[in-house]
């Protein structure tokens, strides 16, 4: 099936041109991007990457880092590359905020507290980020065990406070508005479970130091960040103490200082040559060009399995908008729907359908080459089933039997780094948050709002208070 820019065929485009795999990829820090199995010959190319200048990126990004207004319907600059690194525009408070945080994910850390277990109660941008480094980077070191918390499930809950104990379990109540109902529910349960070792063992991470007061927490026990930090884009402030507190303070500084060297690449040479601006043309070209509605990010390193969870809200909540800066409804297509999880877990699952039936679902394929801990045989399983499945989606398969024919020409990209460690999680994580915003701007939009998820909440509130406390009857449920 030939797309909407009536290329040829990707294989023809590689028989074509013997130069094509070297040509469509770049390298950037320890990542390389490979985006030749995509349905783009050079003259495409070299229009998507015309682009940036035609929107003055430059421009908008010496904005972002020079911390101008860039969210405008609520008058607030985006400073999170402030939170991990140097940059002027923050001032120095962020610094004693983080130098606060690790000093307490250091004694979490290390046993210092005498405490075992950690609650991480928090949702959306207080959970995704923190759970997903967390995981992808855990050395087993930790002497906390880490519990994440995020949406409402009584059993689980139950569960996980049968098996803790109130003297040594710490709780961190993660929330930028402190004001979300499912975490402060949880924060409520916990506050009645840990009874006298409240005080002394739970900590906030939030923009607003008055609610978590008012909440009971000791001031020294609120670990503030700024009210320009985005929640999806909080994971380098307070809201990553419980990452840092289990995989130690010093890979996550790496991991900081991975995310800091992201940005000046961005900021220095915001084009095609840059892994955030090259995701941000390629997610424009499926959306946009290819007309896509789906975008799937299929990690091969079972250490970034959260990824396209953290993802999800990363790209939708950031590029999911119907109207533009100047409030007038968009005119084409924005955010993809995000799916994704384990390499060859979905392969028994969902890669059926992304081979052979009629819709096309682009993927984003993310691997590494080496794991010095992992078996080797298993590791090199792992990418030859990456290799695999870029090359049945590219190619297709014909065997003269029509049931088994593979049409190819599905738009596939590799992500992979040589071996996956935190400096480089965090430059990953760092340029995907550059590439939103550099989709942003070309597609004239606001990345740093979300409005489109109050009216729910208010609903829920007035349903909560229609529904009371009387049984619910199925066929009697108010409208
Ligand atoms: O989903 C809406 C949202 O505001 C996200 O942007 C945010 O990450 C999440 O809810 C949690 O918000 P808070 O950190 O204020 O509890």
């Amino acid at each position: 099936m030939l797309h909407k820019n009536n290329t040829a065929p990707v294989s023809e485009l590689f028989r074509a041109d013997p130069d094509r795999g070297r040509h469509f990829c770049l390298r950037d820090g320890p990542w390389r991007f490979d985006y030749s199995r995509l349905p783009l010959d050079r003259d495409g190319l070299d229009a998507l990457s015309a682009l940036p200048e035609t929107v003055n990126l430059q421009s908008a990004v010496a904005d972002l880092f020079a911390g101008r207004i860039v969210n405008p319907s609520e008058q607030q600059p985006a400073l999170h590359m402030a939170l991990r690194g140097d940059l002027a525009a923050a001032g120095d408070e962020v610094v004693e905020q983080r130098r606060r945080f690790l000093d307490l994910a250091g004694r979490l850390h290390s046993g210092a507290l005498g405490l075992t277990d950690l609650v991480h109660i928090g949702i959306g941008g207080s959970d995704l980020g923190p759970r997903l480094v967390a995981d992808a980077l855990d050395e087993d070191d930790s002497a906390v065990s880490v519990h994440w918390l995020s949406t409402l499930d009584s059993r689980r809950l139950e569960r996980l406070l049968n098996s803790l104990n109130p003297e040594t379990t710490g709780i961190v109540i993660a929330s930028k508005s402190f004001s979300t109902g499912e975490t402060l529910m949880q924060a409520r349960a916990l506050r009645d479970w840990l009874g006298e070792h409240f005080r002394a063992n739970t900590w906030a991470a939030t923009a607003r130091v008055d609610r978590a007061e008012a909440f009971g927490l000791a001031r020294e026990h609120v670990l503030a960040f700024p009210s320009w930090t985005g929640g999806r884009y909080s994971l380098w402030s307070s809201v990553g103490v419980s990452a840092a507190a289990r995989i130690g303070p010093g890979l996550f500084n790496e991991l900081l200082a991975g995310a800091t060297e992201a940005d000046r690449r961005f900021s220095r040479q915001p084009d095609a040559s840059s892994l955030s601006v090259m995701l941000a043309l390629g997610m424009h070209f499926l959306r946009r060009d290819l007309d896509l509605p789906t975008l799937g990010v299929i990690a091969y390193d079972p250490r970034l399995g959260l990824l396209s969870d953290f993802l999800q809200q990363l790209i939708m909540e950031s590029l999911g908008k119907g109207v533009d800066l100047q409030d007038k409804p968009v005119d084409a297509p924005t955010s993809p729907l995000v799916f994704g999880g384990r390499g060859t877990d979905l392969q028994h699952s969902i890669m059926q359908a992304l081979h052979q039936a009629p819709d096309s679902h682009p993927l984003i394929l993310v691997g590494s080459i080496e794991d010095e801990r992992a078996r080797p045989d298993w590791q090199r399983a792992q990418l030859a089933n990456l290799l695999g499945q870029a090359g049945a989606l590219a190619h297709g398969r014909d065997t003269g039997e029509a049931f088994q024919h593979l049409p190819g020409n599905r738009p596939v990209a590799l992500l992979l780094t040589q071996a996956l460690d935190a400096h480089g999680l965090g430059y990953l994580l760092a340029s995907f948050e550059h590439a939103v915003y550099a989709l942003s701007v070309l597609w004239n939009i606001n990345p740093f709002d979300q409005w489109g998820v109050e009216e729910g909440k208010r609903l829920a509130g007035e349903y909560e208070r229609r529904l009371g406390e009387k049984p619910v009857d199925i066929d009697d449920l108010p409208e």
